[in-house]
């Protein structure tokens, strides 16, 4: 039941106005200013009923200080009151009252703006109600929405700092690469120079020897576009065959891998058909899994001096999906990291040594091309991470 407070030292409107509205409302009385206020703050009624002449505090003054507090600025106030002048009305009205009734009343008409009031506020109410509550779901959406840009720019940075980690390695790898050609440029050369001092230079030997410079250069020259077509590589999705980035990562790393002692086996089914991604990231994806392979067997390697490393390389359709399969027999995976090996900055390479986000990077990659990197791990025998991408029925 809604709740009025008549505020008022006559008994007479008191009883008039308690007969009237006790039915349909609880009723409340006070018949001074300051009882009223007290009345007021503790109960919060709907409406407040208020006559103007009162002793002590007048309904002016109380009207005024309810207007100031916060939680009774909101009770719709009506004057009733003997004083019948304008600008008593105007006085009332500008204190803000929301109506300004003048004795003798009926009380049908009294009861009649209460409840036109009453309604008004209730409207009122429901719509503040569903303004917060919009604002609410707003805010809501907001700091989803800010949360996700969040997570996005921080998913950027990561790649992007393993793309700087994988061009790192790729200059390292680059060094190694580029020595053999130049090497076998440069005995040619100086056995043209010894030769030549010997007069036994002939032309014969020349053009025998150029195809050999030739090729070399040509080695050289191919190594480094590239690189250089890798540093600035699209970044659009195009179809492209996952053998050729293949190749294209393992000339990078060849050596490194032979340095090693490593045996690689290389296993491509030429059907196989082509993908729909970006290239440069998932010849960074290859990268990844081909260092961390390396590392493996580098570990066992150091451990074990009759151990035979051996990188298998196999490219298959399999289930309308392409999938390039990289298997080390090095130490696998311990059981124990198998879980957690996907997520960002895990690692078991001395502080330092490793970010822990070379296979995160991979993960995230490869479900944005709807594919996915997976791990079959054999503990103590070696590793296999597949990395599967959508192959042309399965492209949308
Ligand atoms: N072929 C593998 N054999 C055994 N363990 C592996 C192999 N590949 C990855 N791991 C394990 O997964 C961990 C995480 O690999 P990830 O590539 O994410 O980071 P990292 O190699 O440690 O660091 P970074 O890539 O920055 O050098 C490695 O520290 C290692 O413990
Ligand atoms: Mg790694």
């Amino acid at each position: 039941m809604e709740k009025i407070l008549i505020v008022d030292d006559y008994p007479a409107t008191i009883r008039a106005l308690v007969v009237k509205l006790q039915k349909h409302y609880h009723v409340d009385v006070a018949t001074s200013g300051a009882e009223a206020l007290e009345l007021a703050l503790a109960s919060l009624p709907d409406l407040i009923l208020l006559d103007v002449m009162m002793p002590g505090m007048d309904g002016y003054e109380l009207c005024s200080i309810l207007k100031e507090s916060k939680s009774t600025c909101n009770i719709p106030i009506i004057f009733v009151t003997a004083r019948a002048a304008e600008e008593d009305e105007e006085r009332g009205l500008a204190l803000g009252a929301v109506d300004y009734l003048t004795k003798p009343f009926s009380t049908a008409i009294v009861s009649a703006r209460i409840r036109t009031h009453l309604d008004l506020k209730r409207h009122h109410d429901n719509l503040e109600k569903m303004v917060d509550e919009r604002t609410e779901e707003l805010n809501k959406a907001l700091t989803l929405l800010k949360a996700k840009k969040e997570s996005e720019y921080r998913q950027a940075a990561q790649i992007h700092s393993g793309r700087l980690a994988a061009l790192g390695e790729m200059a390292t790898s680059m060094a190694h690469e580029i020595n053999q050609p130049l090497n076998v440029l440069s005995i040619t050369l100086q056995g043209w120079q010894l030769l030549e001092r010997r007069d036994a230079l002939t032309k014969e030997k020349m053009l025998g020897d150029v195809q050999i410079l030739l090729d070399n250069v040509g080695r050289i020259t191919k190594l480094i576009d590239h690189v250089r077509t890798l540093g600035h590589a699209s970044q659009d999705v195009c179809s492209f065959s996952l053998a050729k980035v293949l190749q294209n990562a393992l000339s990078l790393c060849r050596m490194q891998f032979l340095n090693h002692g490593i045996e690689i086996n290389l296993e491509i089914d030429e059907n196989v058909p082509e993908v729909d991604a970006i290239e440069s990231e998932v010849e960074q994806v290859i990268l990844n899994i081909l260092s961390n392979a390396r590392y493996a067997l580098a570990e066992k390697n150091q451990k074990d001096q009759h151990f035979s490393p051996v990188l298998s390389l196999s490219l298959t359709e399999q289930d309308n999906m392409i999938c390039l399969a990289v298997k080390d027999n090095g130490g696998g995976v311990e059981p124990m990291a198998e879980e957690n090996i996907f997520d960002p900055f895990f690692t078991t390479k001395p502080a330092g040594q490793g970010t822990g986000l070379g296979l995160n990077i991979c993960k995230q990659l490869m479900l944005k091309f709807d594919g996915d990197i997976t791990l079959e791990n054999n503990p103590g025998q070696g590793a296999c991470f597949k990395i599967c991408l959508p192959g042309p029925d399965k492209k949308e």
